[in-house]
């Protein structure tokens, strides 16, 4: 999808993906100590915002400037003052390196010719001992946004994700939990019913 599919996505009223945070990065955030986190793909900030809020500092891109705006208005409504969120593409961006403690994957659905080239990109920017949280939707998800289109996510298996390719582009971190699973996703108006979707937690050896 191209920066004007989400501009345009987000230029709409209301949060096309909920405010609330995403449930899995709410669970997962809780054992763990917190420090500096980067969200890529952070969209209109639900992520970046919730982590905000307990505490986290935190740094957030996305391609989109409509995902910006919404998401320092969230910021503002949850009353948090300092959000840094850089519009841009990954490959654009820089980070000192082994500068964070953790780096949240939620739905970051880089499209499949560039996704493991930047999941291993990203992991330069990790401390050693740091931790990675990835949820995002499976190879297996086709058979769930074919029947029902309101679960959203890609239609094309070369961008949707499987256990083997998220072990082969994590290949040097401690496996914390990794695991393909249906999900009833209730985020906004374009996560709505059942998906599947893998769910990673690892520590970067
Ligand atoms: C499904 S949305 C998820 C947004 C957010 N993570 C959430 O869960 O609410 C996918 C996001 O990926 C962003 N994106 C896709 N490719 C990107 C890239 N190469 N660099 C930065 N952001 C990208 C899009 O702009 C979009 O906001």
């Amino acid at each position: 999808m191209t920066k004007e599919f989400w501009n345009q996505r987000y230029a709409a009223v209301g949060f096309a993906y909920g405010e609330e945070a995403n449930e899995f990065l709410k669970e997962t955030l809780v054992d763990i100590p917190k420090g500096k986190i980067l969200f890529p793909a952070d969209g209109e900030g639900r992520n970046g915002v919730y982590a905000a809020t307990l505490g986290w500092q935190v740094s957030s891109f996305d391609l989109s400037e409509e995902g910006k705006k919404k998401a320092l208005k969230l910021a503002s409504q949850k009353n948090i003052i300092q959000l840094d969120y850089q519009v841009g593409d990954l490959k654009d961006l820089s980070y000192p390196e082994q500068s964070f403690d953790a780096i949240a994957l939620i739905f970051a659905h880089f499209s499949g010719d560039i996704k493991s080239d930047y999941h291993h990109l990203l992991q330069k920017y990790l401390k050693k001992g740091g931790y990675v949280i990835f949820e995002a939707f499976s190879k297996n998800h086709l058979a769930y946004n074919s029947v029902n289109p309101k679960v959203g996510g890609p239609k094309d298996l070369v961008t949707l994700t499987s256990l083997e390719e998220v072990k082969d582009d994590f290949k040097d971190f401690e496996i914390i939990r990794l695991e393909e699973m249906e999900v009833e996703l209730n985020e906004g108006n374009y996560h709505l019913g059942k998906g599947a979707v893998v769910r990673f937690i690892g520590l970067k050896k």
